[in-house]
């Protein structure tokens, strides 16, 4: 009999139909109540054994993460919380699973117990709900620029330069490490390695989409960027995927416009689409809040709060307006900012952005026109020639969730921060000639994807929302 899935099977196959099914025991209750997942949804269907008619030894096997398929009826379910149930009529088991060595029982366990059996964790309601949430998110992405005539592009993964200048790269060699080949002043040889010349892993596609940007007008690339930074947060990854589009001809509110368009789309397909799934998640998350002392429980549930992105105008303002506002607060006046706010040029920490966004407005933010001095050298300098035409969108319980710019199209003018900041140009030959030949006024911006699937899913911690988390001091699996 050829495999129905449990969605499919819940979705509304006919009483009586006969099924075979196939997924992992959840739990196996009175020697008669099988709870089964096979991933399709979160629901588990309930396959009822008669167990005179079946080997005991046989029932034994059916312990929590053991691979069964089925064979049966479908029949209407006396039960509470279904409508349907399998009316077993053959059993047969996949896989075992010796329940005094699997490690995960039918229990709630801490996230950070299950950031140990990271290849095993997907196997919770937990786990399989982000997985398919972040599925249907890469999808969005992808659904939302389509529709807008965007072409994908895949930029590279190895690469020669430091697209954001702040020296946090991952080296690629093949050297090797204890003999390595050396210039006659002493200096490490990149002549001799690989590519014959230094590299590392991207820490953006930004450059290399621009060129795509500067013929196909609009273009956008999704990938894995990997970025050194010593930050032991719950929103840093040392490997995260990035989607960034590019758009020819726009300028920065263009950008901000899209920008917040891009944002409420993926909130609400993830609304429409993932119903099953942030249900249960925003159940798990009031469960948990409730652990917390009164002062730190969230405002709103996730359903709610999600609702509120797609339904609100985000808030926008410049740099300036924002110091203003974060050196007049409470917090700064009373000292409790780690990061005291005197004077205009101070860049911004999570604090003061959480404050702007969770206490003073409200609402989403984005902040615009930030001092030249804090902001990567491709930015593109205003008029009043101090301040530059970035933007960062600020979401709450995350910071910052979008990073963007108008980019300096003007050659002279690039050249001239390029040299300021000390860049070397052989690095950039190729991106200053965008700006030689046709040069032309654009835009685009950084989205942090698990920085999204943070705030869609309500999970605390960075490193819960992605498969496998590459942190400082751990790469396993
Ligand atoms: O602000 P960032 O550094 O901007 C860029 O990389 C630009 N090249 C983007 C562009 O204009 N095309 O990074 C963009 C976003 C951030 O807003 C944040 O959401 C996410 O990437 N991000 C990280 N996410 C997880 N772990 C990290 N270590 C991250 N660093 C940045
Ligand atoms: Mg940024």
């Amino acid at each position: 009999m050829k495999r129905t899935k449990i969605i499919d099977v819940l979705g509304g196959t006919d009483i009586g139909t006969k099924v075979n099914i196939k997924g992992w025991v959840r739990t196996f209750r009175n020697n008669q109540f099988i709870a089964m997942n096979d991933g399709s949804t979160i629901n588990n269907i309930q396959a009822v054994v008669d167990f005179s008619t079946f080997d005991e030894s046989l029932l034994k096997r059916l312990t929590t993460g053991a691979c069964i398929s089925v064979d049966g009826e479908v029949v209407e379910s006396l039960g509470k919380g279904q409508s349907v149930e399998i009316k077993v009529d053959a059993l047969q088991i996949l896989g075992d699973a010796d329940a005094e060595k699997y490690p995960l029982q039918p229990k709630r366990h801490s996230l950070e117990f299950l950031r140990e059996i990271a290849h095993l964790r997907v196997r919770t309601n937990t786990f399989s709900a982000i997985y398919r949430v972040r599925h249907a998110m890469i999808f969005a992405v992808h659904k939302f620029f389509t529709d807008k005539g965007f072409c994908n592009v895949h930029t590279p993964v190895i690469t020669g330069s430091d697209a954001e200048g702040a020296g946090e790269m991952f080296r690629v060699t093949n050297f090797d490490l204890n003999n390595v080949p050396k210039s006659e002043d002493g200096s490490i040889n990149f002549k001799e390695d690989f590519f014959g010349k230094e590299t590392n892993l991207t820490v953006s596609g930004q450059l290399e989409v621009e060129t795509a940007c500067m013929a196909l007008s609009e273009v956008y690339t999704f990938g894995p960027t990997f970025r050194a930074e010593n930050s032991n947060t719950s929103r840093h990854l040392a490997e995260f995927w990035m989607i960034e589009p590019e758009m020819a001809f726009h300028d920065l509110n263009d950008n901000m416009d899209l920008a917040e368009e891009f944002l409420k789309y993926l909130v609400n397909y993830a609304l429409v689409h993932c119903k099953d799934d942030l249900e249960f998640l925003d159940k798990r998350a009031k469960e948990e809040d409730k652990q917390k002392p009164q002062l730190e429980r969230a405002e709103m549930g996730l359903l709610e709060r999600l609702q509120f992105i797609v339904d609100n105008e985000f808030v926008r303002l410049t740099y300036t307006e924002a110091i203003e506002i974060l050196r007049n607060s409470k917090p700064n006046k009373k000292k409790k900012f780690q990061y005291l706010i005197d004077g205009w040029g101070a860049d911004l920490q999570s604090e003061h952005e959480r404050f702007l966004v969770e206490k003073h407005f409200k609402k989403p933010v984005i902040l615009f026109d930030y001092p030249n001095e804090i902001k990567a050298f491709y930015m593109r300098v205003n008029d009043d020639g101090k301040t530059t035409a970035a933007m960062d969108v600020l979401f709450p319980g995350i910071g910052e969730i979008i990073g963007g710019s108008q980019r300096e199209e003007r050659y002279n003018v690039l050249l001239e921060k390029v040299n300021k900041m000390g860049i070397p140009e052989e690095e950039l030959w190729w991106y200053m000639d965008l700006r030689k030949f046709g040069s032309a006024p654009h835009s685009g911006f950084g989205l942090g994807f698990e920085r999204l699937i943070l705030f869609v899913t309500g999970m605390g911690n960075i490193r819960d929302v992605i498969p496998f988390p590459r942190t400082p001091d751990n790469a396993e699996f």
